[in-house]
């Protein structure tokens, strides 16, 4: 991890995939030189972006003169927020919507949303004509440390989240951190989940810097004058982008990043991925349950576990299942959606579980009455 930077230009990370390889560009203000960023790459280019309907009221003008400023015509797709559009109804949309908008193969799809937008249109992109090139410019902090890098796009099936879907990566991402000024802070706080978790899975110092400049991050450049949340999300992207490179189609290390996900997706889909309960905030819930399992597994001091749980209940991130609004399922319901995750093998469950803050580790032998046990407890 290095130093805050404390100049304004953006910062580049390179996500090393070869033949596929991409940058990701991280600053303030950086939506006004999109057009010449997308120019640089594609020369004569056309772009399709697509939107959701209120990212799209908010930003989609400042990215359409972006491009024009440079020469580059745009269409725009647009398609109503939240998780409901990654379905195949949406998804039948989008693609017919590119192709009405005669984008080609040497054009460009340019993702402008959350990890929902850039989920679906990544994922019409990688299908539309067997492929076309996209960009990500993510507008959501969870997309921004996490969605847009990396390659997984995908749609819900009707028997669960992300089982259609495609290795796609894009050909740059473009962070504006202030595009992040207009998210609800609800909002970004469910994105804090996932930074926090960059620092619980395998960088110890990251956390630390966490616990003293959270406030920073929450507040961005705009008053402050600093640059916290251009510095975390950049590490994240860092850790992230490291690992894609390492294990691109998650065979191994790669699912590190679903530190806090095996728990964390039950209680979602225990809530029918309503707004009671956000991804993130999932994501905190299963991180804090997934360090108190570990610790009475006796693989972590249960005072580490007990300051991983600290710092996420001190951003305002539920730590408990007592504080999911209307309640969570009971153990069989959750113990149910915990084998249905993909993380099962031969009767033993996959979890992630660490052995210090920043030590996290894949252990697929997990005895699913060891969790319903530990569960219960929890539950009562
Ligand atoms: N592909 C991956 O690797 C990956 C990783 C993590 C999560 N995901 C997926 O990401 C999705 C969740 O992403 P999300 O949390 O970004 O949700 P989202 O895209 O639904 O965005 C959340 C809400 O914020 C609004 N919004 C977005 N940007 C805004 C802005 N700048 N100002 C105001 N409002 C804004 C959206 O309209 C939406 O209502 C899930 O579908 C999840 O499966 C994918
Ligand atoms: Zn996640």
């Amino acid at each position: 991890m290095t130093a805050p930077l404390r100049q304004i230009e953006p910062i580049q990370v390179p996500v090393a995939l070869g033949a596929r390889a991409y940058e990701i560009v991280i600053g303030r203000g950086l939506i006004a030189s999109l057009g010449e960023r997308v120019k640089a790459l594609r020369p004569g280019a056309r772009v399709a972006i697509v939107t959701d309907e209120t990212v799209g009221q908010l930003h989609s003008g400042a990215v359409e003169v972006a491009l024009k400023s440079a020469g580059i015509d745009s269409a725009r797709i647009t398609v109503p927020a939240g998780e409901g559009s990654k379905n195949y109804a949406t998804f039948e949309k989008v693609c017919e919507s590119i192709i009405d908008a005669r984008v080609e193969r040497n054009d460009l799809i340019v993702a402008l949303g959350g990890g929902v937008i850039g989920d679906l249109a990544g994922f019409a992109a990688a299908s539309v004509r067997r492929g076309l090139d996209f960009v990500q410019v993510p507008t959501t902090l969870l997309a921004q440390v996490d969605s847009s890098v990396g390659g997984k796009t995908g749609i819900n099936s009707l028997q669960g989240k992300n089982l259609i879907g495609a290795f796609h990566q894009p050909v740059l991402v473009v962070a504006d951190t202030a595009l992040l000024d207009t998210l609800p802070k609800r909002d970004f706080r469910a994105g804090y989940g996932e930074v926090a978790k960059y620092g619980l899975l395998g960088d110890a110092q990251f956390f630390a810097w966490l616990e003293k400049n959270w406030q920073d991050v929450f507040a961005g450049g705009q008053t402050s004058g600093n640059f916290a949340r251009e510095h975390a999300i950049a590490v994240c992207c860092r850790g992230k982008a490291g690992i894609v490179a390492r294990d691109e189609r998650e065979t191994g290390e790669r699912a590190l990043l679903n530190l806090g996900h095996t728990f964390g997706h039950a209680l979602e889909a225990g809530c029918g991925f309503s707004d009671r309960l956000l991804h993130g905030e999932a994501v905190s819930l299963g991180m804090a349950l997934a360090f108190e399992f570990s610790a009475q597994k006796g693989l972590i001091a249960a005072s580490e576990a007990a300051r991983a749980t600290a710092h996420l209940a001190a951003v305002g991130l539920p730590t408990h299942v007592n504080q999911v609004r209307g309640g969570v399922p009971g153990i069989d319901a959750l113990m149910n959606l915990i084998g249905q995750d993909k993380k099962v093998k031969r009767g033993k469950l996959t979890f992630i579980l660490v052995r210090g803050i920043g030590q996290a580790f894949v252990a697929n032998d997990v005895d699913p009455a060891e969790v319903r046990a530990f569960l219960s407890e929890k539950l009562a």
